[in-house]
């Protein structure tokens, strides 16, 4: 029977499903205003799916994960030169370096964990990042108020576990004593509301 998560589950028709909505305006939106990434940056990319970032970054030592081989694949063959790319899941993560990434991006990737993996999420981020790094973070957000448009398109997300802002701030905060939220409304074509984390180490 035709399942339409299993099909958004394919990196080519998520990529082109991203097209359509807006999603690399949205990408820029979140390098330029929440990641900010330098020249040189070590950048741990979580959930990366099939590395489109990397179309937008600067020259940077980048490390993607994704559990979904198929992602992982595609990153290699597109972006084999640009980076390591690892087929991992947030509880199969190993920091072998710790302290040593200046930037930790979740691209969509919260509202596919439950909260124990979440909070292993920001865990591992805090633990990979270097003094005064940052965990940068794009979820879609239920808010009071919303579009009904936003709020059905939320619900019925591939990702079982978006959440309130209370409820991501809650989970950032255990890990991370530094912690900043936006929430915009207009950063793709169709409503949508989207929260943007930024989480310092000190
Ligand atoms: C909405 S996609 C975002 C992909 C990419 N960051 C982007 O910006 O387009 C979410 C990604 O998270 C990955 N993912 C879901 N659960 C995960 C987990 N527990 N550990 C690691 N990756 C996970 C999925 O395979 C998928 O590629």
């Amino acid at each position: 029977m035709f399942r339409l998560q299993a099909v958004m589950e394919m990196p080519q028709v998520y990529l082109w499903f991203q097209g359509i909505l807006g999603g690399r305006s949205a990408d820029r939106y979140f390098l330029d205003r929440h990641v900010r990434p330098q020249p040189g940056n070590r950048i741990l990319d979580i959930g990366c799916g099939p590395a489109q970032i990397l179309d937008l970054l600067p020259s940077t030592g980048y490390v993607g994960v994704d559990l979904s081989p198929r992602c992982i694949a595609m990153a290699k063959a597109r972006y084999g030169d640009r980076g390591t790319f690892v087929c991992q899941s947030v509880s199969e993560m190993v920091v072998e370096h710790p302290h040593s990434f200046d930037l930790v991006m979740a691209h969509g990737l919260i509202h596919h964990l439950d909260n124990p993996e979440a909070q292993l999420l920001f865990e591992t981020a805090a633990l990979a990042l270097k003094p005064g790094g940052r965990f940068v973070t794009l979820d879609g957000c239920f808010v009071p108020g919303q579009s009904k448009v936003a709020r059905w398109l939320l619900r019925n997300d591939r990702g079982q576990f978006v959440r309130t802002a209370e409820d991501y701030l809650a989970l950032a905060n255990r890990a991370f004593s530094d912690v900043r939220f936006t929430v915009r409304h207009d950063l793709l074509r169709t409503p949508y509301t989207h929260i943007m984390l930024e989480c310092q180490t000190e």
